[in-house]
C-alpha cells in the first residue's frame, strides 16, 4: 500500500488543494481532494484485473468549483433535507440557508462539500490514509457551536476503503455527516446504472411528502418498489417511481454496530460494491436529477442514471421529527460514525 500527494490546483483565493492518491496491492486506486474532502477517483479491478473508474467526477478544480449535484463530496453539517430551513434546540430556533424547495439540504450554501480541509497522511500497518479536518465556526451556515470535525479516509489490501466521521462541539447543535459518491460499477460515462443488481438490509423506510421531506411515519417496504431486501436489478421496478430513487432506508440493525447496509453487482464488469455502516440510515438516490449537461472525466455527458449514491447518515430532518433517532451534539460528546465500502469481484 502506499499514498501519494501532489497539488491539484489553488482556489479563487489562491488556497492550495491538495490532491492524495491511495493504493493498495490488488491495484485498487482511490483519489481524493482537499476540497470537499471529495473522492475524484477509484479504479477498481474487474473479474479481469482490468480496472475502470468507478465514481463519477472530473479532472479540474475548476469544474468541482462549479455547480454540481456533491460528486464524491462530505455532506454537512447535515446531510438531506431539514424542513423550512428551521429547527428548535432547548428552546431557542435557529435559521439555515433554504437552498432548495422549501427547505435546507446538504449543509446549506457553502456546506463541508465546498470548504478547502486541513489534511495529513496516515499509515499503519494494514491501512494507508487521509484525515481531513475542518473547524465550523458558530453561526457557520446558521448552526450553533464551534464544531470541530475529522474525516479519515483509509485503505487496505482487503480493499476496503473506510471513512470515518469524528466531530466535537462547543455548544448544542445537531450534526447529520455523509459521503456523497456517485457510483458506476461498469466504470463512470459507461450508460446507466438500470441493469446493476441491489441489496438493502432495511425492511423500512421514511416516508415522505412531495418535496421529499419526511411526514414522520415510517413505513414498511414490503410490496413497494422500495423493497430491496432480496436483490432486484434497480430498473426493474424504478418506472414505478416519480423521478426514480430518492429514499431513505431505515437500516436492519441492532445498537449501531457496524453492519451491512447494501451491495451491489455489476452486470458486465461482475464488480460487487458493499457497503458497512454505524449509520441507522441511507439515502438511496438514482441520480435522478443528472440529465447530460455534466460532462465527466472522460468527457462523456452524464445523464439521468448514471450513477447511484448510497448515502449512509442519520433519518432526514431528524431535528424536527421526535420519533426520529436524535442527531443532538452536545459539549463533552464526541459524534462517531463509520461506513466502509468494500470493492470485490
Ligand atoms: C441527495 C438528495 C437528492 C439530491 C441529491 C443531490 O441524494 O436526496 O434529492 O438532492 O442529493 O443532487
Amino acid at each position: 500500500m502506499n499514498i501519494g500527494k501532489e497539488l491539484f490546483g489553488k482556489t479563487p483565493a489562491g488556497t492550495e488543494v491538495m490532491l492524495y492518491t491511495l493504493r493498495n496491492r490488488q491495484n485498487l486506486t482511490v483519489k481524493i481532494i482537499t476540497y470537499g474532502g471529495i473522492i475524484t477517483g477509484l479504479q477498481a479491478p474487474d473479474k479481469e484485473g482490468k480496472t475502470a473508474d468507478v465514481v463519477l467526477g472530473f479532472n479540474t478544480l475548476e469544474e468541482y468549483l462549479g455547480e454540481h449535484p456533491y460528486f464524491g463530496a462530505i455532506v454537512g453539517r447535515y446531510a438531506n433535507r431539514i424542513a423550512g430551513g428551521r429547527f428548535m434546540l432547548n428552546g431557542t430556533e435557529y435559521k439555515l440557508a433554504i437552498n432548495e424547495e422549501k427547505c435546507h439540504l446538504h449543509g446549506g450554501n457553502t456546506g463541508f462539500d465546498k470548504v478547502v480541509w486541513d489534511a495529513e497522511e496516515i499509515k499503519s500497518d494494514k491501512w494507508v490514509g487521509v484525515r481531513m479536518s475542518y473547524l465550523s465556526k458558530d453561526g457557520e451556515e446558521g448552526y450553533p457551536g464551534n464544531l470541530r470535525v475529522t474525516v479519515t479516509y483509509q485503505l487496505n489490501n482487503q480493499s476496503e476503503l473506510a471513512v470515518e466521521y469524528e466531530a466535537v462541539t462547543d455548544k448544542p447543535t445537531i450534526i447529520n455527516l455523509t459521503n456523497h459518491s456517485y457510483f458506476n460499477l461498469n466504470g463512470e460515462g459507461s450508460g446507466d446504472i438500470l441493469g446493476h443488481e441491489i441489496m438493502i438490509n432495511a425492511g423500512k423506510y421514511t416516508v415522505v411528502d412531495e418535496n421529499l421531506l419526511p411526514t414522520g411515519e415510517i413505513a414498511p417496504v414490503k410490496g413497494l418498489p422500495l423493497d430491496f431486501t432480496a436483490a432486484q436489478v434497480i430498473g426493474a421496478r424504478i418506472g414505478e417511481l416519480k423521478g426514480g430513487y430518492d429514499h431513505n432506508y431505515v437500516l436492519n440493525k441492532e445498537e449501531d454496530d457496524l453492519s451491512l447496509a447494501a451491495w451491489v453487482r455489476a452486470p458486465k464488469s461482475k464488480r460487487v460494491m458493499q457497503v458497512f455502516t454505524t449509520q441507522p440510515g441511507m439515502q438511496f438516490y438514482t441520480s435522478n436529477f443528472l440529465d447530460g449537461t455534466l460532462k465527466g472525466k472522460s468527457g462523456k455527458p452524464y445523464g439521468k442514471h448514471a450513477a447511484f449514491c448510497l448515502e449512509t447518515q442519520h433519518f432526514p430532518d431528524s431535528p424536527n421529527q421526535e420519533s426520529f433517532p436524535s442527531t443532538i451534539l452536545n459539549p463533552g460528546e464526541t459524534y462517531r460514525q463509520k461506513t466502509i465500502f468494500k470493492f470485490s469481484v
